[in-house]
């Protein structure tokens, strides 16, 4: 038997992608429209989007990758540039510099939040860093101090805020800390399109070379100013993520009032056993992407875990400068340890009590094995 979500039942699934009855009705108007390429629907859901970033001009893309991409080519950045980014996060991250011709920087990570250390980010600058680029890595707002660095320097501050749509920092949203921020709305992201991203600017200049670089460089049909992409949303992935916009307050109270209940739940069983909970950073109010706890014995756990059918995930288990995309040489001991450590249970707005419940259950009886 099957739940509704597509998973056994009796699993705690990792994630929980919910698609209602809206979104297919969304759907369905488009489709009936005949107009399915990007149009109003996109227009309109870059507005509502605005809406929670201060509204600084955002423009929707094909994926969170693009997004990020044709920010930083809006920015210049390219061949010769140099851009400060964590290694311990998803490769797009760094894949998206590359692109530009640019060349990442890999450094070192706080090890409370998983996010950039400012310090190592200094120690990483020299005459080439054009762009300082932390991710909110699993809903939680990276370092204020990074835009402080990135402002003394001369830099720009790319954010990829793949993971934390509606997260903020000191009361301002994340998004608006610098001059360029790039969205996902992959399925397994908080809210969804299906595929898709968005970019965030911070002024109308940037947007109009985004908005260029999305569409082979046009701003007026046939009349291509620069050489661009073909990096447009659809007007059925904008009807998907306006439904999911207007859904994403609420499940992001679930998923807050889901991470409190954990942290509650097993912070004896965390003191016992060695595990490290999540922590908040000052003035940070993270949107709990992930739910992400250090266990020194890992691997075993997360097989303890499945075989009492609560699924959980590891990102990321190689850091990016390790991989064969990028095969480097480097020591970030924080990223090392993080990378050998983590693992992240259960914390989608799908769950419900009974769920909740048994992941501290599961928890406990596996690290007391
Ligand atoms: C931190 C991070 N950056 C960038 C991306 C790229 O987003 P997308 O998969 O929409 O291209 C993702 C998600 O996959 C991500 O988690």
């Amino acid at each position: 038997m099957r739940s509704e979500l597509g998973t056994p039942v009796g699993l705690v699934p990792a994630t929980g992608v919910l698609i209602g009855a809206e979104e297919r009705e969304a759907v369905d108007r488009v489709l009936s429209s005949g107009l399915l390429a990007q149009g109003a629907e996109v227009a309109t859901f870059e507005s509502e989007f605005a809406a929670y970033v201060h509204d600084r001009p955002c423009v929707a893309v094909n994926s969170g990758t693009s997004a990020l991409l044709l920010g930083l080519l809006a920015l210049g950045i390219g061949r010769g540039d140099e851009v400060v980014v964590p290694s311990f996060s998803f490769a797009a991250t760094a894949n998206a510099v590359a692109l530009t011709g640019a060349t990442p920087v890999f450094a070192d990570i706080e090890p409370r939040h998983f996010c950039l250390d400012p310090a190592a980010v200094l120690a990483a600058l020299t005459p080439r860093t054009a762009a300082v680029m932390p991710v909110h890595l699993y809903g939680h707002p990276a370092s204020a101090e990074l835009a402080a660095v990135a402002e003394r320097h001369g830099l720009a501050l790319v954010e990829d805020a793949a993971q934390a749509h509606l997260a903020a920092l000191d009361g301002r949203p994340v998004g608006t800390l610098g001059q360029v921020a790039a969205f996902s709305f992959y399925p397994t992201k908080n809210m969804t399109c299906g595929e898709g991203g968005l970019v965030v600017c911070a002024d109308d200049a940037l947007a109009r070379r985004v908005r260029l670089l999305r569409n082979q460089g046009m701003e007026r049909r046939y009349a291509n100013e620069i050489v661009g992409y073909n990096a447009r949303m659809t007007d059925i992935h904008a009807a998907i993520g306006r439904v999911q916009l207007g859904r994403l307050p609420a499940w992001t109270r679930t998923r807050r009032a889901n991470a409190t209940f954990l942290s509650a739940a097993l912070d004896d069983v965390a003191a016992d056993h060695g595990l490290t909970l999540p922590a908040i950073a000052q003035g940070a109010e993270p949107v709990w992407h992930q739910y992400t706890l250090r266990a020194p014995r890992r691997d075993e756990l997360v097989a303890t875990l499945a075989g009492l059918g609560v699924q959980t995930g590891v990102y990321y288990p190689t850091p990016i400068h390790r991989l064969p995309a990028y095969d480097l040489d480097l020591d970030l001991p924080v990223t090392a340890a993080a990378a050998r450590e983590v693992l992240s249970l259960p914390v989608h707005p799908a769950l419900d009590q009974d769920g909740l419940e048994r992941i501290v259950a599961a928890t406990a009886q596996a690290v007391a094995e």
